[in-house]
């Protein structure tokens, strides 16, 4: 671990009247766990979900830090990795659950990834009728991302996060120490998510992320600021458009390119999502500047050069192993995709940090720009 300085954790709202919750972010703000616990829930009792690798590094403090304030804590482990978005995994961890007499009133604690916020997130959201809960996440991507928004799910055997619900959390607290001993890839990967923010609105924080990625890859004080920009920027869109009906769509920059290059390699360590998210909103940009040039090819090179200066695969070719070829990206995004007489969604860029949603997008358009990044060398 590097050396910690504490400085004051930095405070996010998210606006969702009755539902409305804090972010706290900082290094160190595991150890206020318990507190912040007994302060927003008198006397309830707690349940981590935790997996593996987290409950390596980070269980003994987090418990720590409830038996400290009184918080009377129980807890499962599960296997890391997507694998326990399962039915399987589910049913153990509400049972559990209900076996430590977690009732109304008592908490989840998801300590860990995206994966153990969505399974332990979803299983609070149907325990009882739903369990209060606390997002901890441990990694980049969970704590600019999936902790804050209340959607949680589990995969089906037909698609990702197809059985799920929207269950907000009543605290968010990212720690941003804990990913000092995150895997250098997973980090990178997380940081996809990280640019995502400044390419689809804020142009300012790409600039800033420019002259500060390194001090954000290795723990300093610019961590916790882009952390807490993402926060800011989800949670902003998360109050406007909870339900993703309308803006909170801009979220999904990069995801429809991304999620067919995901899952042509099979949802493997091939292909982290990230990293196919970078991939993706390369792409994105190109397919915006070759479409009645939305954005500028200069603009469109400038995402791409960031990308890969951070380490980010921005091209099909980047990824190991044979290429996916057209027929297969095409029949995987009309999977994803709900295609309208030929026509699909997609979140298209009239520059850096100006997304929008454009419902309009021909087939054929995407199946021909495909081919010819195909077909480059
Ligand atoms: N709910 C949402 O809004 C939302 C948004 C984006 C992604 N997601 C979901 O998030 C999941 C991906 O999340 P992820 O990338 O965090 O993956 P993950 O939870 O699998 O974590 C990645 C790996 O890092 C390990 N790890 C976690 N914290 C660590 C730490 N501090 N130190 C060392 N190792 C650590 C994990 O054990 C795992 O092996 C996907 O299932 C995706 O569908 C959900
Ligand atoms: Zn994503």
């Amino acid at each position: 671990m590097t050396a910690t300085v504490r400085t004051d954790p930095a405070l996010v709202k998210v606006a969702l009247g009755a539902r409305s919750y804090d972010i706290v972010i900082g290094r160190g703000v595991i150890a206020s766990l318990g507190a912040r616990i007994a302060a927003l829930r008198p006397g309830a009792k707690s349940f981590i979900v935790t997996d593996d690798n987290v409950a390596r590094y980070v269980l003994a403090d987090a418990e720590a830090a409830l038996t400290r304030a009184g918080v009377a804590a129980s807890r499962v482990i599960v296997p890391p990795g997507e694998a326990s978005k399962s039915y399987r995994v589910l049913e153990q961890v509400c049972e559990a659950i209900i076996a430590s007499r977690i009732e109304r009133g008592d908490l989840v604690i998801a300590l860990g990834g995206g994966v153990i916020g969505d399974l332990a997130g979803f299983a609070a959201a149907v325990v009882r009728r739903g369990l209060d809960y606390v997002q901890a996440p441990t990694t980049l991507l969970a704590q600019v991302d999936s902790s804050v928004g209340g959607k949680t799910a589990i995969d089906s055997a037909l698609g990702k996060n197809l059985i799920g619900a929207f269950h907000q959390p009543i605290l968010v607290l990212a720690d941003t120490a804990l990913l000092d001993t995150l895997p250098e890839r997973e980090f990178r990967a997380g940081y996809a998510e990280v640019a995502k923010y400044g390419l689809l609105g804020d142009a300012a924080f790409f600039a800033w992320l420019e002259a500060n990625w390194r001090d954000v890859f290795s723990g300093g004080p610019a961590r916790e600021q882009a952390v807490a920009a993402c926060c800011r920027a989800k949670a902003a869109i998360v109050a406007s458009d909870e339900r993703e009906t309308g803006e909170r769509a801009l979220l999904n920059l990069g995801h429809t390119f991304g999620h067919a290059l995901e899952a042509a390699c099979g949802f493997s360590d091939r292909l982290l999502h990230g990293e196919a998210i970078a991939i993706g909103m390369a792409l994105a940009f190109e397919f915006s500047a070759r479409r009645q040039g939305l954005v500028s090819k200069a603009a469109a090179a400038r995402a791409a050069r960031h990308l890969a200066e951070v380490g980010l695969p921005t091209r099909i070719q980047d990824v190991p192993g044979p290429p996916p070829s057209v027929d297969q990206l095409m029949d995987l995004i009309a999977q994803d995709k709900k295609v309208r007489r030929g026509m699909l969604t997609f979140i298209l860029v009239r520059g850096i940090g100006a997304a929008f949603i454009e419902a309009g997008v021909d087939a054929r358009e995407v199946r021909a720009f495909l081919s010819e990044k195909l077909a480059e060398r």
